[in-house]
């Protein structure tokens, strides 16, 4: 199922697991027909890219933006593949020195798609190279070191850049402004995960109940790559353990043991809820004490952590820090202090 025409130019940054990555590359749509869900986004994405078939150019560079694992790599392919366009990938990390995205540019072929993940990471000297390339398609390559050293302009083809993050605020005024459209997507349904689900299903070959299928859409965090995951737990329980069918009560007994609850929330979002309560009085509390409670890197509680616990009303961030909701003292069946009750009395 992996499609032919990707190059990998330097290491794509999730997930970490190859097993995990071949079942998910394969599990990826590739029309945006069989995108599901996203409706706004897929309707404006699909003009640009029918009107850029019609006019035989490539289309303007496209920025995608959420939280991880909502389908911005996958629409990144989903773009190639409608422009009838090879895909190039790299990611921020990858591209250290401006020679990295000189090399990758000067190669690029007339109409090629080049996908840049995580693009709040590239460095600055580096986003430099990139905006003589999206505006006029030229690039400043330096030829020679030392004090003979001189730069030159290079043509580029035309191509589209299409670039993904998990924080549009960290991505540059310049930089953002050099897409043609950016595009925001959201936590999905438990409808539109409940067909995901039941398409994963289809594709890996499980046999599914549709109230199996429901119960984990309703537990993924709202979150694609979280329910194709926990469908792969639960079938593991199912052969291990059950019928070898997910019936709802593989489904249940599966998801118990990967402590997810019922609110969807996993051990990681109750750990931090939990720290905010009982350590910190129920906050405001700052991010890096917060990163330091749960073991976690700044970036993961920011961009992974907080985003769906703030979708869903549990969190609240202030520019005093975070502070945990009614919402949250009553999920973790904790009584919030009269004076503590901040979120409470003045927010809700
Ligand atoms: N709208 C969608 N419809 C079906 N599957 C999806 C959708 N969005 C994401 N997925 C699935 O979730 C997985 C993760 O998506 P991905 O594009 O890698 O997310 P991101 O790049 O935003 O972290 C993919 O393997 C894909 O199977
Ligand atoms: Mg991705």
């Amino acid at each position: 199922m992996v499609r032919e025409n990707i190059i990998l130019t330097g290491a794509p940054p999730e997930p970490e697991h190859t097993e995990e990555l071949a079942l998910e590359i394969g599990l990826r749509p590739q029309t945006l027909d069989e995108f599901v869900g996203q409706h706004d986004l897929k309707e404006r994405l699909s003009i640009i890219l029918t009107a850029a078939r019609a006019r035989n150019e490539p289309a303007d560079h496209l920025l995608f933006a959420g939280p991880p694992g909502l389908g911005k790599t996958t629409l990144a392919g989903i773009v190639a593949n409608e422009l009838g366009a090879e895909l190039q990938i790299t990611s921020g990390p990858a591209l250290v020195k401006p020679g990295d995205v000189a090399a990758i540019l000067s190669k690029i072929q007339s109409g090629d798609v080049l996908f840049v993940d995580e693009i709040h990471r590239v460095p600055t000297q580096v986003e430099e190279v990139l905006y003589p390339a999206m505006e006029d398609l030229q690039i400043d390559v330096m030829i020679g070191s030392g004090p003979a050293a001189r730069s030159i302009r290079m043509p580029v083809e035309p191509f589209t850049l299409v670039g993904a993050t998990t924080r549009t605020g960290l991505i540059t005024g310049p930089l953002r402004d050099r897409f043609g459209d950016h595009f925001r997507l959201d936590f999905y349904s438990t409808d539109d995960l409940q067909a995901i689900v039941t398409r994963a299903a289809d594709i890996i070959g499980i046999e599914i109940g549709a109230d199996a299928a429901r119960e984990i859409a309703a537990r993924s965090r709202r979150t694609p790559r979280i329910a194709n995951r926990l469908l792969r737990r639960v079938r593991d329980w199912a052969e291990v353990r059950g019928s070898g069918v997910v019936d709802l009560d593989a489904a249940l007994q599966g998801l118990e043991m990967n402590q997810i609850d019922k609110g969807g929330l996993d051990r990681v979002d109750l750990l931090l809820l939990e720290s905010i309560c009982t350590k910190f009085g129920g906050g405001p509390v700052g991010l890096s004490n917060l990163a330091i409670s749960v073991s976690e890197p700044k970036d993961t509680v920011e961009d992974v952590i907080e985003p769906f616990l703030i979708q869903q009303g549990y969190l609240v961030r202030t520019p005093a820090g975070r502070l945990a909701t009614a919402k949250a003292w009553k999920h973790l069946g904790l009584t919030a202090p009269d004076n503590g009750g901040d979120a409470d009395t003045t927010l809700f």
